[in-house]
């Protein structure tokens, strides 16, 4: 690893304490009324969006930390079961965006109650209740990523439906992420994931980005061994899928 690539990922690492440190002192001062006093509706909901914002940073060191292991090669294979994937996935894309469906995704006691959830927030879930037991063995935290920022995009382009459909076939788990918005001209197929590029900036979603997350998710499917298709056109949505070989058991 260049010796200014690892200074940086140091720093980025570094910043986790003093995140933490925050994270504990919001969450303390909205759970222990009784030790640091009653706090007004009106604190509470600024404590609450500085906790929120931190959690948002905290994510975003652990991503950047990510894709620096990532480049090195580095994977991590765990067992985990699909439903854990994709509900931890949604909790942790919903907590940014709509803490209520958050809340209630991490309540779902079944497929059909999560489905039924999903539902509400225009997102369809595809997938088996065989294949939504089942156990696999991949970087998680890694394939995690991958998910959250495919699905990100797709609930930020959307015009009003994502469908997230999940399959194991031949060794390998397909997740695809298909959205109804504009979709992405066969002439930007290549361009979307170069760093820092964006389509129309700024201009054709009010949600800012950087360009960043699909450069991203490209090296991690590429990490993995998997492969990532894309299948859009102008005006016509986009559906992302991405192929990931499942590790032997160990
Ligand atoms: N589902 C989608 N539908 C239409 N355009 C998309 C979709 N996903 C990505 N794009 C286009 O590809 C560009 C690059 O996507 P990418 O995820 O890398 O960046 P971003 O979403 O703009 O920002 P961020 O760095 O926060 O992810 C987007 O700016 C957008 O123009
Ligand atoms: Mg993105």
């Amino acid at each position: 690893m260049k010796r200014d690539r690892i200074k940086i990922d140091l720093l980025i690492h570094d910043l986790k304490v003093p995140l933490a440190v925050i994270d504990a002192g919001i969450s303390s001062l909205l759970k222990r009324e009784e030790k640091y006093g009653p706090l007004t509706e009106k604190q509470k909901k600024v404590l609450m969006r500085a906790l929120r914002n931190t959690k948002i940073t905290q994510a975003l060191v652990g991503d950047a930390l990510e894709i620096g292991k990532s480049s090195e090669g580095i994977l991590n294979p765990s067992r985990f079961t699909i439903s854990d994937l994709v509900r931890q996935s949604l909790v942790e894309i919903f907590d940014l965006s709509n803490s209520n469906t958050s809340e209630k995704v991490k309540n779902c006691n079944d497929l059909l109650e999560l489905r039924e959830v999903l539902e509400g927030d225009g997102l369809g879930l595809d997938v088996d209740e065989r294949t939504w037991c089942e156990e696999v063995c991949l970087d998680e935290v890694k394939i995690r990523q991958i998910l959250r920022n495919l699905l990100n995009n797709a609930l930020k382009y959307r015009k009003s439906r994502v469908e997230l459909s999940i399959e194991k076939k031949d060794d390998a788990l397909f997740v695809s992420v298909k959205d109804d918005g504009e979709g992405i001209p066969s002439g930007y197929h290549e361009k979307i994931f170069q760093c820092y590029f964006q389509m129309n900036g700024e201009e054709a979603c009010p949600v800012r980005g950087h360009g960043l997350g699909l450069a991203g998710v490209m090296v991690l499917v590429e990490d993995m061994g998997g492969k990532l298709y894309l299948e859009s056109d102008e005006g016509a949505g986009a559906c992302f899928t991405v192929k990931v070989p499942l590790v032997s058991k160990r």
